[in-house]
């Protein structure tokens, strides 16, 4: 069986609860239109834009950027399992650098955001990535410290992907190269017989070369989906 190709737009602190609404029509409509069967679609608005949209959402599953691993409780200004169940999300990213660098989230606070959403069952988007840094020391240090990111989650969890998104790429227009996806992703394989998507700077303009390779299974775009005819174009573009 192959896996279909998976596109994920992560909104990060952008859009509105308003804007999220016009920006998942458009987009079932675009799906609708062109027929799209081929790929699965993604989206991961800010928590405060969750709505019920049954209403007209047919096509794309939405998930959640982040919650604690909890149902409910005293973790101020963080979101449970609760919020999550309100809208029937059952999707989550886990360990994406910015929750890393910018959050402070250790490798042991992920490790339990993994155990506890797993356990009920959710599709996991577990992110991992080096920082440039590591990159510069070569293809053996880059595969060691993504292994370490690895190595104390379930591997074989049934609804895991993985997204590798090198953290110099993340934001900043630089996107790797796709001799570096190749290796970095080729290596990957070896180690986990998942999907694994890529991450970091990814536009119209480079989404169908880095979707070629052999051992992308997808994309997690953040900036260049941001715009619904952006990220309309890129589905299009990959699904030539
Ligand atoms: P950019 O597409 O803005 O580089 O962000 C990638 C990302 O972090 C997606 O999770």
């Amino acid at each position: 069986v192959v896996n279909k190709m998976i596109i994920a737009s992560n909104f990060k602190t952008n859009h509105t609860r308003k804007s999220t609404r016009e920006y998942l029509i458009k987009l079932n409509n675009f799906i609708s239109e062109k027929s799209i069967s081929n790929i699965d679609i993604m989206v991961f608005p800010p928590s405060v834009a969750f709505d019920n949209f049954k209403d007209f959402n047919k096509h794309i599953d939405i998930g959640a950027q982040n919650a604690y691993h909890t149902i409910r409780g005293s973790f101020t200004g963080d979101i449970g399992k609760e919020h999550l169940d309100e809208f029937n999300i059952n999707s989550i990213l886990i360990g994406h650098s910015e929750r890393r660098t910018i959050f402070n989230e250790t490798q042991d606070l992920i490790d339990l955001k993994f155990k506890f959403y797993s356990s009920y069952g959710f599709k996991i988007i577990y992110c991992i990535g080096e920082p440039l840094e590591i990159k510069e020391q070569g293809i053996e240090k880059t595969i060691d410290y993504l292994e370490n990111q690895l190595k104390s989650i379930d591997l074989d969890y049934k609804n895991l992907i993985i997204a590798y998104e090198p953290i110099w790429a993340i934001g900043t227009g630089k996107t790797a190269t796709l001799n570096d996806i190749d290796e970095v992703h080729t290596r990957l394989k070896n180690i986990i017989d998942k999907p694994i998507l890529y991450g970091g700077s990814v536009k119209a303009c480079n989404s169908k070369d880095i979707t070629d390779i052999k051992n992308v299974d997808g994309l997690l775009i953040g900036t260049a989906s941001w715009n619904i005819d952006d990220f309309c174009r890129i589905i299009d573009i990959v699904n030539l």
